[in-house]
């Protein structure tokens, strides 16, 4: 938990996303596996999700959200002096998705760049570690990507985890709240994993356990358990920094939570008494992109015009470790 108070305000001064041109609908994947569009989307809420071919690299999807959240926030390359990357997909071991990334963008050599792993929760890992170190004084402007190439990381033979996911990325600048908005701002963060429950999701092979044909590179579930811990937790939550701030539920313009699964995210309105209208939801047309959901729901959320000056957003997250995360931000 975070909430510096005697520091200056820090906000979300642009957003940007990017997915992969090629779209596979559940019926496509009907034509490899055995699966169909009815069952998929009944259980999950997902019609299609976006894939990359071999030239989109997770630097790549991470270089083309940034390029765009920069645009929107009306700053240059070379103004960012800290960039985390959010992924559990990076293109290599090492160096981090963050260097490469820096790279591509033209960043300063004095930038602070590292990738951060904790699954789909990343983005509000990632979000929370930035808003620290922005406090602390000695930064001033961060880039937070949430990159994620999932299509890599799923055997695309076992129908129980390869409809789930996609490709993608968002990115959102961090900075001072503007002169003429000093209300706006990252109110609170809250982070937290579940103790045992590294076993429920998870890649087991690949790292520097060795690979087996028992322990491959590929995502493992075990789904039903994931989905009960997922709603308690983002649930939580979103409570406790709800308490925290003396904020009720009703204050919440937009709910933008990770996008894996739609009933996980009905179950959450039903918990928090906050209405299905006010969630932004997108998991329909990307399915689960992990540390990139948010972001990119959270740039779509607003260039639809769902996210209005002043309004309260609360941003929640879960994902493998069991790790779960939230933030509420004033926009
Ligand atoms: N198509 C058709 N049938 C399928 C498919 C498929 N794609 N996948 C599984 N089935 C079958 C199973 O084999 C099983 O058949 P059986 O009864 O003959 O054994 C049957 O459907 C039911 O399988 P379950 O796994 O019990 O299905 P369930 O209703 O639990 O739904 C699901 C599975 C959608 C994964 C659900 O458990 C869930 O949403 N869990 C949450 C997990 C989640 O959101 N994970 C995201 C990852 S977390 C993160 O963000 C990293």
């Amino acid at each position: 938990m975070s909430t510096p108070s005697a520091t200056p305000s820090f906000t979300i001064l642009g957003t940007g996303s990017h997915a992969p041109s090629q779209v596979v609908t559940n019926d496509d994947l009907a034509t490899s596996i055995e699966t169909s569009d009815e069952w998929i989307h009944s259980r999950t809420g997902i019609r299609a999700r976006h894939l990359s071919g071999p030239e989109d690299t997770t630097t790549r999807l991470a270089v083309n959200a940034a390029r765009a959240a920069l645009l929107d926030a009306n700053l240059a390359a070379n103004q960012i002096d800290l960039l985390i990357v959010a992924t559990c997909t990076p293109d290599l071991p090492m160096p981090s998705t963050a260097s490469l990334v820096q790279n591509e963008l033209g960043l300063s050599p004095r930038a602070a760049c590292f990738d951060l792993n904790a699954a789909c929760t990343g983005f509000v890992y990632a979000l929370d570690t930035a808003w620290a170190m922005l406090s602390s004084g000695r930064y001033h402007h961060a880039l937070v990507i949430g990159a994620e190439k999932m299509s890599t990381v799923l055997d695309w033979t076992d129908r129980t985890t390869c409809v789930l996911f996609g490709d993608g990325a968002g990115a959102i600048i961090l900075g001072p709240a503007p002169a003429d908005h000093p209300a706006s701002g990252i109110l609170a963060a809250r982070l937290g994993t579940i103790p045992s429950t590294s076993d429920l999701l998870r890649i087991p092979g690949g790292g520097s356990s060795p690979l087996t044909p028992e322990a491959r590179r590929y995502i493992t579930m075990k789904g039903r358990e994931v989905f009960k811990f997922a709603v308690r937790g983002m649930e939580e939550v979103a409570r406790e920094l709800l308490a925290e701030q003396g904020l009720a539920t009703e204050n919440i313009a937009l709910v933008v939570p990770h996008q894996a699964n739609l009933r996980i995210i009905h179950a959450i309105s039903e918990y928090l008494e906050v209405p299905r209208e006010r969630f932004f939801i997108n998991v329909e047309r990307y399915g689960n992109t992990s540390a990139a959901s948010i972001p990119i729901a959270l740039d779509e959320a607003r260039r639809a015009g769902r996210v209005q000056r002043g309004d309260l957003v609360l941003l929640v997250a879960f994902g493998a470790g069991l790790t779960y995360g939230g933030a509420l931000v004033r926009w």
